[in-house]
């Protein structure tokens, strides 16, 4: 029978095993697949796991200290966090185009990775040998199967590394769903707000500022995205939506008054959808009332928004992220 304890239990095993006295690195991402797989792998190996996590400086508030202060308490992991949020925001400069952009955070991310991971393989230690990957059960059946023994490749040069480094990859959840997976973390006893997580995109913030990205927006979106988050929690909504993109709209300003004043600022679209694989979506039918403390709450709290939109769009013709 298929319990969390069962899968857990056999997943260890099968873990300690394989990867013997060698090592193995995990990329966090902050969502929950790839904190579930690393918790797993933790359990099986204890010290032989260093993650990474790449602070990209697109996280949403809190985010980064989940990672950093939360999940290795829980786990008691051994983390390398990478501060690039510079290196991330200076490549980004003068960039507007949404593929652009994309191409420049996975780049970036790509090239950093590698040089912690370098770092890594470096020290001190048996050799690194695995990586370790949140792929789940549809990610399995959507690429055509496989084995998950596959090598991949490392193709970038990093500073006195071999060019193509090959790693045997670890995917302890590539037999599970996303709920079994929420399940398995919570009995792994990884904190809440990392096991309910709502999907968030890879490029973080830096697709759901229309425009430029700059530090200063990106402040002005975490705020944002801050309020419209803990009021949806607090109205108890988190199960009934998808998702909750906030974006904020960089290049577009419009008339407002406030107090005593004219006003000429920015609106922040609240895209709230309700979906059951991200393929289709429909706009979730927001209670008024929550709908309006957002609003009141977003333009009272954060300078330079005076607006706030409802994204009505359905996927298809709209997709779910703005860019
Ligand atoms: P769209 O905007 O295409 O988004 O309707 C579908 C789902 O995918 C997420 N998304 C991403 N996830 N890297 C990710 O890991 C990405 O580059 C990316 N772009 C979109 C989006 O949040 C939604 O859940």
């Amino acid at each position: 029978t298929w319990t969390t304890g069962n899968v857990i239990e056999e997943q260890v095993e099968a873990i300690r095993e394989l990867v013997g006295d060698k090592r193995a690195i995990c990329g966090l991402s902050g969502g929950v697949d790839s904190a579930v797989a690393a918790a797993l792998v933790q359990k099986a190996i204890g010290s032989q796991l260093t993650c990474v996590y790449v602070d990209h400086g697109l996280m949403r508030k809190g985010e980064t200290e989940q990672v950093e202060k939360d999940f290795v308490a829980a786990t008691g992991v051994q983390l390398k966090v990478v501060d690039a949020e510079e290196r991330f925001l200076k490549a980004l400069a003068g960039v507007s185009d949404p593929e652009e952009k994309r191409k420049i955070i996975g780049r970036e991310f790509i090239r950093v990775f590698e040089q912690a991971q370098a770092e890594i393989i470096a020290d001190e230690g048996p050799a690194v040998e695995f990586l370790v990957q949140g792929t789940l059960y549809p990610d399995v059946v959507e690429s055509g199967g496989g084995t998950g023994t596959a090598n991949i490749k490392s193709h970038h040069n990093v500073g006195g590394l071999p060019e193509d480094l090959e790693f045997k990859l670890i995917e302890p959840l590539r037999k599970l769903f996303k709920d079994e997976v929420r399940m398995v973390g919570q009995e792994l006893g990884l904190p809440e707000e990392i096991v309910q997580r709502q999907p968030f995109p890879g490029p973080g913030l830096g697709i759901r500022i229309v425009g430029e990205v700059t530090k200063e927006r990106l402040d002005l979106l975490r705020e944002a995205d801050a309020i419209a988050r803990e009021e949806l929690t607090a109205a108890g909504l988190d199960r009934d939506i998808w998702q909750c993109p906030v974006v904020l709209l960089a290049d577009v300003r419009s008339v407002g008054v406030q107090g005593d004043g004219r006003t000429y600022g920015h609106p922040i679209v609240l895209r709230p959808v309700s979906s059951e694989d991200a393929m289709t979506a429909d706009w979730s039918r927001l209670p008024y009332d929550v709908l309006a403390k957002i609003s009141t709450r977003i333009t009272n709290e954060v300078r330079d928004v005076n607006r706030v939109v409802l994204d009505v769009t359905s996927k298809p013709p709209g997709t779910i992220e703005w860019e």
